[in-house]
């Protein structure tokens, strides 16, 4: 206990929480800060810790690695690192409150959110027939990505990118956006321009997660038949391929200038002919099941 004091001393006037914690779970020194910590795992003095916390000291210590992982303690949010020192068979556990850095987080996306929703809105006031469309097709992405079992971070970039996937038809003119009767070759080469413009809009933009390379992509096939690239399977990425499936099945379900809506069930049906060949097969079964199994509704 005297070489673990002294090894902790400076640890004492720390205002943080640090802690020291054997392979069996029982707390071997903790100093004042740590006390909010320990009545929030409901530690009982010489019995090990509750599972869950015990399980990141056995991490720690079997793969020798560093384990973090954040928890609210009351209104604070704490980040604690769980760091093994294996030939000792115990982890130092060191807290940090990171509630100003989790404020902040928020406060950050609450502000990236309503900026993305006005760029969205600036292209629907452009091209008023597509008029939440953005909005319908982010929809359904987000809840594709959930069915293929996506990280967090993959579907709030698919959530983002899904939103403004058609940016680019600003340099698109109305007239051809909104023409009732069938495009030229001409006119459907700047329709098909939308995809690199949008691109060009987003790219200076650091997303933390590729947003602009989505944009640009959304048009692609998977056996090479799509735009701009031409780029087929694996070049793709998945999240392009989970946007150019919703699209289609929004576009055809909604009423266009130059047709009534085809309907949901013509939608599904196109999506299930071109299955492997236009569209990628584990997205069109996750979007399938979504309408068939799971009772999937734009709102
Ligand atoms: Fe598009």
């Amino acid at each position: 206990m005297e070489e673990i004091e002294k090894l902790a001393k400076f640890p004492t006037q720390n205002p943080n929480p640090v802690l020291r914690i054997s392979k069996d779970g029982t707390v071997l020194f903790h100093n004042h800060a740590s006390e909010p910590l320990l009545e929030h795992w409901h530690y009982e003095e010489g019995k090990p810790l509750q599972d869950r916390w015990f399980q990141f000291v056995l991490d720690a210590l079997r793969d020798d690695d560093i384990k973090t992982v954040e928890t609210e303690i009351g209104d604070k949010v704490i980040s604690l690192t769980f760091a093994p020192i294996v030939e000792k068979d115990f982890v130092n556990v060191y807290g940090l409150d990171i509630t100003e850095r989790k404020q902040a987080e928020e406060k950050l996306k609450e502000t990236l959110d309503a900026t993305i929703e006005t760029v969205s809105k600036i292209v629907e006031v452009k091209d008023p027939y597509t008029a939440g469309h953005q909005l319908r097709v982010s929809q359904l992405t987000t809840a594709i990505a959930k069915e293929l079992n996506l990280s967090p971070d993959k579907i709030e970039g698919i959530r983002v990118a899904s939103l403004i996937h058609d940016i680019g038809k600003i340099s698109v003119p109305t007239e051809i956006l909104s023409k009732s009767t069938t495009l030229s070759d001409i006119e459907f080469s700047l329709i098909k321009e939308h995809s690199r413009i949008g691109y060009n809009i987003l790219k200076a933009i650091d997303f933390s997660y590729p947003v602009a390379n989505i944009v640009l992509q959304h048009h692609e096939k998977i056996n090479g038949s799509g735009y701009p690239g031409g780029l087929k399977g694996d070049e793709i990425l998945l999240e392009a391929k989970i946007i150019c499936v919703a699209d289609v099945i929004e576009a055809m379900s909604s009423h266009r200038p130059y047709r009534p809506a085809l309907g949901i069930d013509a939608a599904l049906e196109e999506i299930t002919q071109n299955r492997g060949t236009l569209y990628d097969l584990e997205v069109v079964d996750a979007c399938l099941k979504l309408f068939k199994e799971k009772g999937f509704k734009f709102e």
